[in-house]
């Protein structure tokens, strides 16, 4: 039995037991049997969830671009690394090979260093999905700097405010992207960032649209020709395990963006371990993320992961909508896909179609199908069973986080049953517990509670960047002695486990983390606006929606209030990007609120959701009345 590849069921249950009696064994086997490293560690782990400090693989030394390039160019140079679909169906696909891909990546390495970049420097990189956008993430990871991927369509204000949070020294962009039929000016966001970004020193440019664009000299440059001149060779720098390898970005329920670092080796580890189980990878299978490398599913899952194991991943530039809604069936047809790994949300948008769409492609090479971000409901989970997979691909719904770094509970395809609406088990040394509100573990079957991890993972972040406080008071002081994620969930009568969402303020819009802070301080920022609260509503297609209650300042009460909603949501896009817009906004006298000010945010989210059936006691706000009042203006 390999402990590698789990093949069936009983392995399964076999190796998680072994994962879990002794973890350290456990990961010191697969550490050692299947990665390149410079230096053997000294210790496998030491932990301690209080201060809060993981280490794994201690005393080892590594790069991570050795064990995704350059260990695979004695087999695999030829074969294809990374499968580039453009946005455009005219355009043809690239095939770089795992050749191609070293050599790319060394000429980029070779760039970053004459900018001055050095091991432990940030470098953002705010890139649609290209190849230069790869390039990009594993040259940092090469030269041993710490790359801050920042998703292309935030605003300006957001990047700026990743930017400053890292100290980045250089920004990594495009001229612009192409998102279906649309393209989008990203050097001119980026200008605008840089305005208030003092620390940044130079701005690498690819070209992608062939807009004009402002070059600002001694800051701006254009990367193609200092790629053309670079040399194809760059040695790797060595890091320490422990080493921080990427900063990425997540909204918290309160205040500013939480900057989570992942560090080299466990990151690595734990990424293609998974990787290869829950996808089942096997040599010639052509596998394709939807995600965007902007989100940790991108870092995770179609860079490190499956690069780490020699895979053939897809990076596709476009949106599932363009040319139409068959987009997605088209390019698993033509690159006879095997791993197909998406979202609900898309899940949902595709299923609205005609049929015709997926039906007029042959999908047969589909082996297995992933999804993540959020719940995935029945009826989505049936479509893409019955239509996509034909009954045929097991779903693996993977529940994980970017804190997590790698998929926590999911099926193992083909060995484990599916159940609709189920993540199902803990992968491989994943210890979950559910919790009650007064901090005692749940145990048994066929409860719910409060989603926590009791010991560590080779691949959980290691803290926030610039606030370890932070980082111990978000995770580890929720319940003592375990890692609290922040989600609800269940466990049925055999020990499935189904997430029931978020129990704080972070609302998963269209699979994107929100956090309800920023979006009211956005939306507080408007002149005539005196004070607001979000909360999400059910969205057929988004999963959940936002739905703005805002008091306005005296002055403002006159004016129109269509044109009022759309300034706002103008605001919401400027200050955090598209994704964060209300879908709707509602002027109120008051918010109801509780004796000590906090708002009450359970009786919003009822009236948002058309659900005012038991609203519970509301006696006991400061201001009951203004319940009625909201009641009458929704009209619920
Ligand atoms: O609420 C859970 C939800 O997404 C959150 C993590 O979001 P993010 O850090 O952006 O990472 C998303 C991609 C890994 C979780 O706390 N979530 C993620 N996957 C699932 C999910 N909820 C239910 N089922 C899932 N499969």
């Amino acid at each position: 039995m390999s402990n590698y590849h789990i093949k069936n069921l009983e392995e399964y249950f076999q190796i998680y037991r072994k994962s879990v009696r002794n973890p350290e064994l456990f990961w010191e086997e697969i550490a050692e049997e299947h990665f390149v490293w410079r230096k053997r560690w000294n210790n496998i782990l030491s932990w301690d969830f209080e201060k809060p400090e993981v280490k794994w693989f201690e005393g080892a030394q590594l790069n991570i671009t050795e064990n995704c390039i350059d260990r695979h160019l004695t087999k695999y140079s030829d074969k294809t690394a990374i499968l580039f679909e453009p946005n455009s169906v005219d355009e043809p696909a690239q095939h770089i090979t795992y050749k191609q891909l070293y050599a790319q990546v060394n000429k980029m390495s070779n760039v970053l260093k004459l900018q001055g970049v050095k091991k432990g420097d940030r470098v953002c990189i705010y890139l649609p999905m290209i190849p230069e956008l790869a390039y990009a993430v594993l040259a940092c990871a090469r030269i041993g700097a710490i790359h801050s991927v920042v998703f292309a369509g935030f605003s300006s204000t957001a990047l700026a405010t990743r930017i400053n949070d890292c100290d980045a020294s250089v920004v990594i962009t495009a001229d612009g992207s192409y998102r279906g039929a649309k393209s989008i000016d990203l050097k001119s966001i980026v200008d605008e960032a840089l305005n208030d970004c003092p620390g940044v020193k130079s701005v690498l440019v690819a070209e992608r649209t062939g807009g004009k664009m402002n070059l600002v000299s001694d800051r701006d440059h254009l990367l193609a020709p200092l790629m053309k001149g670079a040399s194809e060779e760059c040695a790797i720098e060595v890091m320490d395990a422990e080493d921080p390898l990427f900063i990425l970005y997540t909204s918290g329920s309160t205040g500013k963006p939480k900057g989570m670092v992942h560090s080299c080796a466990g990151y690595m580890v734990y990424t293609a371990y998974t990787f290869k189980n829950i996808f089942q990878y096997r040599e010639d299978d052509v596998y394709w993320c939807t995600a965007d490398i902007g989100w940790i599913t991108g870092h995770s899952y179609i860079l490190y992961g499956p690069l780490a194991n020699g895979a053939t991943t897809v990076m596709f530039e476009g949106v599932p909508s363009y040319p139409d809604y068959g987009r997605f069936w088209e390019v698993v047809e033509k690159h006879k896909i095997t791993q197909f790994y998406t979202a609900p949300t898309a899940i949902r948008a595709l299923a609205k179609e005609p049929l015709e769409l997926v039906e007029k492609y042959d999908l047969s090479s589909l082996k297995v199908l992933g999804s993540v971000g959020e719940p995935i409901n029945e009826e989505a989970w049936h479509w893409y069973n019955n239509n996509v997979g034909k009954k045929e691909s097991p779903i693996v719904d993977t529940w994980w986080q970017t804190e997590t770094g790698g998929i926590m509970i999911s099926p193992i395809p083909y060995s484990t049953p599916t159940k609709p609406t189920f993540a199902t088990l803990p992968f491989i040394g994943v210890q979950p517990a559910l919790m009650d509100e007064n901090g005692k573990e749940i145990k048994g079957n066929q409860v719910e509670g409060r989603l926590c991890i009791k010991f560590p993972w080779p691949s959980i972040a290691r803290t926030i960047w610039g606030n370890h406080e932070r980082y111990r008071e978000t995770y580890f002081s929720a319940y003592k002695n375990m890692y609290f994620t922040g989600d609800g969930a269940s466990r049925d009568a055999v020990g499935y486990y189904r997430i029931t969402g978020r129990v704080d303020d972070v609302i998963i819009v269209s699979g994107h983390n929100l956090g309800t802070a920023p979006i009211e301080d956005a939306i507080n920022e408007h002149q005539g606006v005196a004070e607001s609260a979000i909360v999400g509503f059910p969205h057929d297609i988004k999963g959940n929606a936002l739905f703005g209650y805002v008091i306005l300042k005296e002055e403002a009460n006159s004016r129109d209030q269509d044109e009022l909603r759309i300034e706002i949501n103008r605001l919401i896009s400027e200050k955090i990007g598209p994704i964060a817009k209300l879908d709707k906004i509602v002027f109120v006298p008051g918010l109801p609120k509780t004796r000590s000010g906090k708002i009450m945010r359970r009786i919003l989210r009822k009236i948002a959701s058309n659900d005012v059936s038991n609203l519970g006691d509301v006696s006991t706000l400061l201001n009951p009345d203004v319940v009625e009042q909201i009641r009458k203006i929704v009209g619920v």
